[in-house]
This record gives structure tokens, sequence and C-alpha cells, in this order.
């Protein structure tokens, strides 16, 4: 990973949860330890096609940004960014829409998903499918190519977005010569799989069954006490894997603390009570420190808005030659 550029963008669509801490946020900060420089954008545009309140795209920007620098990301080699901020890149992305076949986006699993939905209701398949929807891949390639990124760490649901950028790439080469966009490989992470939510189902901001990474020490408590457990007994073995209470302490805990906590699982020695305790505890103490760099940030927009603007000033120029690169082999 050393002389690899990353990067990726993350959609400011509501506060970010553990799930997307835990699946996506900290494989990116791992990921950019080794890199030779990563670029981290919010995908604020990504967003418009379905978020229609400005002030609610501008809060969860400011989280977004806030949690990354409150985790740590190495703004010396990394470079965060507001991707509104870069116009070069939509020009990209226009540009790009004359290589890219319409039957690739009639194949994305998102439209299509849509597009069902919509058959199924009986009514128009394209009912309520703007253009920005359609479209998202493109623009989501142009982001890539704009860096020539090498990788992109991403979840598994993005991991078709990734081969459409591969296709759209190709095709240019094809066109215009080969080698002017180098081909991004996704970097996915397999072994953190699915975070539960409250309820057991995948934590996800459509169920509402969300702990937000950084809500203060009483909320994160109390979310914990609610997490659904079975009725057996503080004494009654329990079965460890499928605990959500074993599948969150896991991801905070050490390896040793995972594998006593199983042990009292298996053999009937703590009840879920005093598990929420030690899960809450466990959590507590990676959280707070971050925590409180967080809540001091989002006080203090204007820090945020000086790492954004300092992050746009790096990107602009890189996503400037790539496009007149576009121009020169495209236009003349
Ligand atoms: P949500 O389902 O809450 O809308 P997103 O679709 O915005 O979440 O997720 C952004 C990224 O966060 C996904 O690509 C995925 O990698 C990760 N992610 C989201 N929810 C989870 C989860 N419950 N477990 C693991 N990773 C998750
Ligand atoms: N589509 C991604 C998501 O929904 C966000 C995104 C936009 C992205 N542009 C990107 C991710 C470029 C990686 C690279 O989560």
């Amino acid at each position: 990973m050393k002389d690899k550029i990353l990067l990726t963008g993350v959609k400011p669509t509501g506060t970010p949860h553990l799930g997307n801490l835990i699946g996506a946020i900290d494989p990116i900060l791992n990921f950019s330890k080794t890199a030779q420089k990563t670029f981290v954008f919010i995908a604020d545009l990504h967003a418009l096609n379905f978020v229609r309140n400005k002030e609610n795209l501008k809060r969860d920007t400011y989280e977004i940004a806030a949690i990354f620098m409150a985790l740590g990301l190495d703004l010396e080699k990394s470079v965060l960014f507001r991707q509104s901020d870069i116009p070069q890149v939509p020009q990209i992305a226009s540009l790009l829409m004359n290589v890219t076949p319409k039957g690739l986006m009639n194949r994305a699993h998102s439209y299509k998903a849509l597009v069902e939905k919509n058959t199924s209701a009986g009514v128009d398949p394209d009912d309520g499918i703007n253009m920005g929807l359609y479209t998202y891949p493109i623009l989501m390639a142009a982001d890539i190519l704009a860096y020539q990124a090498d990788a992109v760490p991403v979840g598994k649901d993005q991991k078709q977005h990734l081969e459409f950028t591969r296709d759209i790439a190709g095709s240019f080469n094809h066109l215009y010569g080969k080698d002017l966009f180098k081909l991004p490989m996704p970097l996915i992470s397999e072994e953190t799989g699915i975070i539960p939510g409250l309820d057991g189902r995948k934590m996800s901001k459509s169920y509402q069954n969300v702990i937000p990474i950084f809500c203060d020490e009483k909320t994160l408590q109390k979310s914990i006490m609610k997490i659904k457990t079975d009725c057996k007994l503080p004494n009654e073995p329990k079965d460890p894997d499928s605990s959500t209470l074993i599948q969150l302490y896991t991801c905070f805990a050490t390896a040793e603390q995972t594998r006593q906590m199983r042990h009292l699982f298996e053999t009937g020695g703590i009840g879920y009570g005093d598990a929420k305790k030690m899960l809450f505890d466990v959590m507590n103490q990676k959280l707070t420190s971050p925590r409180e760099k967080y809540t001091d940030l989002i006080h203090h927009p204007a820090q945020i808005d000086a790492v954004l603007e300092e992050g746009a000033r790096k990107a602009r120029p890189i996503a400037q030659q790539t496009l007149e690169m576009m121009r020169r082999v495209m236009i003349g």
C-alpha cells in the first residue's frame, strides 16, 4: 500500500453510527496509515438526488468531517475535503458521460431496485427516479478518476460502482489512448461483517436502530440497555454466536476480554444486564477521548471549515490536471 493513492467518499445523509464506524470509517483510517496519500471527501453532490434540505446537508457534512478529524485522520498525508468544492469533478463527469454506455446505468443495482419496486407497485417504472440517481455511478467514477486513485476502500454495497468506474476508465482509454486513466481497485474489508443494531437487525439509519458514534455517555448507556436480548436468566448458558452484545463487544474489547466474555456466556456465568455494563465500559473507554475532540470541533465549525478549505485547495489542482488531460485528448 506504500506507494498507493487511496480515495473514498462518504455521503452526508444522517448522523454516522457504529455500523458506519466499524464497517467503513475504521477500515479507511487503517488503510490510510500505510498508503502514500489518502483522499477522503464528503460526497455532498451525491446526496443531492434525495436530500432536499441544505441545513441537514451542512450539518451532516460537518459531522462527518469532525468524525474523521476526531478519530485522527492524519492531515499531513491525507486530504479531507467537500466534493462540491471541486467544480472540476462534475465537469469530468460530464465528459465521462460520452464514453459511458446507457446500458451500464440500466444495470446499476440501486436503480434496478427502484424500477422493480415501481413495477410491482404498478406505477411507471421510472416514477420518482431523477437523473442524479440514474447517473450517480458516473459522478462516482469522476470522483475516483479525477485523482487517479489506485485503491478505493468501500463497503460491499459499492462494489458494482467500482466495476463501473473501471469499465468507464477502460472505455476512455480504449477510445483516447491507453493508460490515460488507472483502473482503480476496490478495497473491501470483509472481516467486520454486518454490525447489528438495537433490534438485532443490521444497524442502519433506515431501521432507526442505530447508536450514533459520538452520542453523549448517558445516551450511549441508555442505548446499550435497549439492545434486544432473549429471556435467558443470568445462570443459564447463552449462545455467544447469536448475540448482538457479543458482536459489538468483539469490536471494542481486546481478544482476551472477548474470549473471557464468550466463556461467561457459554457457562451461564453472566446475566445480560452485567454484560451490557461491560459492553458500555469497553465502548466508552475507546470513544471518550475522540468524543471530546469531536464535541469541541462541532462547536467550532470554523475549525472544520479551515480543514475542508485546505483540503479543497490541495485537491483542486489535481482534478484540474485530469480535466485538462481529458480536454486535450477529447477536444484538442
Ligand atoms: P445506512 O444503512 O445507515 O444508511 P450507509 O448505507 O450510509 O448506512 O452506509 C455507509 C457505509 O457504512 C456502507 O458502505 C457500509 O460499508 C457501512 N455500514 C453501514 N451499516 C453497517 C453495518 N450495520 N455494519 C457494517 N457496516 C455498515
Ligand atoms: N457512493 C458512495 C456511498 O454511497 C459514496 C461515494 C461517492 C464514494 N463517491 C465515491 C465512495 C467515490 C468511494 C469513492 O457510500
